[in-house]
């Protein structure tokens, strides 16, 4: 599995590992309803699934290395909380700059307790203790699920998580999957697992197994298949140790459900300002200061006006297709990711040179789609068809909305137009 890595004349970096990929069957996996506060383990009744899970976990358990992974919202790239190494690894293949932290994932509060706060034998109404009040209406409803909570980390004589999973915060962010295989993984492994997205640093968040192995292929030892994630964008990050309680990052569970679970406290939750900062700004959430969810393809996204006129927004992104296919002569190849007023454009429609050519696809027609769908037609036009430009229909920053236009803008990085 590890190959040596052939140091030549001129130092070419060859690969470190022959990446493998295992298909596994989440349906084959059940997990008991109490699983999720006492942690008792799932059966697994594909023999195939169970010994690739175990495999993963021994890698997960006995080694510095790590393991891609699916889970319900986009594909992990998994090492030991508990390991600096383990850590330094997950770092260093996707080439993540350590000021980052990373969530770590548990597969139950038992877990939770035994292996973070090293709370053995807790009776059942004692399981709660190390979560403070605040967050145990939300975790009630919506755990195992795409909800990242920051807790304080535990002090320094019990702490076992790597500073390294922290970048030294006084707080972590962990999280319990709803996949049923990042669950196995994590349970049959008994470690929490750090696990950022498993895409190159910079790069859209993978959604599928190729997406893990077009940007860490020789990187990484192992990538579990267990199809396409459903969600389709990474967890909610909130902090429920402050009051008023923050939105970090909008995800998987939306600001209204976040807002109408939590109970008193999280009625006036605020959202964490979404711009993004300069490198030496100190902020909340320090993934927000690095560049994201970019394709190489330059992305424009087009920000839906109050005015709902389907023939005025058609118009107007025509006007904007010709000015850029005017002015800009590199952009021949040109890819349109439709949602509500664009859906049903044709490339006839489109005023171009001889030398342009389009892609259309719609992202979807709702938000969960649109959600589902948003990594991969991004990686699908940049990585298969080699657009030179992207243009995108964003929706308006409600429900869904909120995360989707989240990922969309720094995918566009500043070229956003109203339209
Ligand atoms: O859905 C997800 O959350 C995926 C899957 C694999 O579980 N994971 C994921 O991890 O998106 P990552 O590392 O790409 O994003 C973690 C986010 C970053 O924005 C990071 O800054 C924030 O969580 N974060 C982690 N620890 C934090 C802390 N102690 N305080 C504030 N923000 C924190
Ligand atoms: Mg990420």
């Amino acid at each position: 599995m590890f190959i040596r890595r052939y140091i030549s004349n001129k130092m070419t970096p060859g690969p470190l590992f022959k990446t493998r990929i295992l298909r596994v069957n989440p349906n084959s996996i059940i997990f008991s309803a109490n699983s999720v506060m006492d942690g008792s383990l799932p059966s697994i009744s594909d023999t195939e699934t169970e010994s690739a899970l175990l495999e993963a976990a021994k890698i997960i358990r006995d080694s510095d290395n790590t393991v891609a992974f699916p889970t319900e919202t986009v594909y992990g790239l998994g090492g030991s909380s508990l390991n600096d190494d383990s850590v330094r690894n997950i770092y260093r293949a996707k080439n993540r700059p350590g000021d980052n932290p990373l969530i770590t994932h548990v597969s139950s509060i038992d877990q939770l307790n035994r292996k973070i706060y090293q709370d053995m034998n807790l009776a059942p109404n004692e399981l709660l203790k190390n979560i403070p009040k605040s967050y145990h209406n939300l975790i009630e409803k919506l755990w195992p699920g795409p909800l990242t909570i920051l807790l304080p980390v535990p002090p320094s004589q019990i702490n076992t998580l790597s500073k390294l999973t922290t970048a030294e915060q006084p707080t972590f962010a962990v999280r319990i999957p709803l996949d049923p295989v990042a669950r196995a993984l994590i349970a049959l492994s008994d470690t929490p697992i750090a696990a950022p997205s498993a895409n190159a640093s910079t790069r859209p968040s993978p959604t599928l197994a190729s997406h893990v192995y077009h940007d860490l292929q020789g990187k990484i030892p192992l990538i579990l298949d267990g199809g396409a994630c459903k969600v389709g964008v990474e967890s909610t990050v909130i902090d429920g140790l402050c009051k008023p309680p923050m939105l970090l990052r909008p995800g998987g569970f939306t600001y209204e459900e976040i807002t109408k679970l939590g109970g008193e406290y999280w009625a006036d939750c605020k959202v964490e300002n979404m711009k993004t900062v300069e490198a030496n700004e100190k902020v909340r959430t320090p993934g927000m200061k690095y560049k994201h969810y970019a394709p190489s393809a330059k992305v424009v996204l087009l920000i839906p006006s109050l005015n709902t006129d389907k023939q005025m927004k058609v118009g107007t992104f025509k006007q904007l297709v010709f000015k850029e296919v005017t002015e800009n002569t590199g952009s021949k190849k040109i890819a349109i990711l439709t949602t509500k007023y664009l859906d049903g454009i044709t490339a006839e429609n489109l005023s171009a040179r001889n030398d342009n050519s389009f892609i259309i696809k719609t992202l979807g027609h709702n938000g969960e789609e649109i959600q589902a769908n948003l990594f991969a037609a991004l990686r699908d036009v940049d990585e298969n068809d080699n657009v030179d430009l992207i243009f995108v229909e964003g929706i308006p920053e409600e429900e869904e909305g909120l995360a989707i236009m989240n990922r969309l803008r720094k995918a566009a990085a500043n070229n956003c137009i109203q339209f």
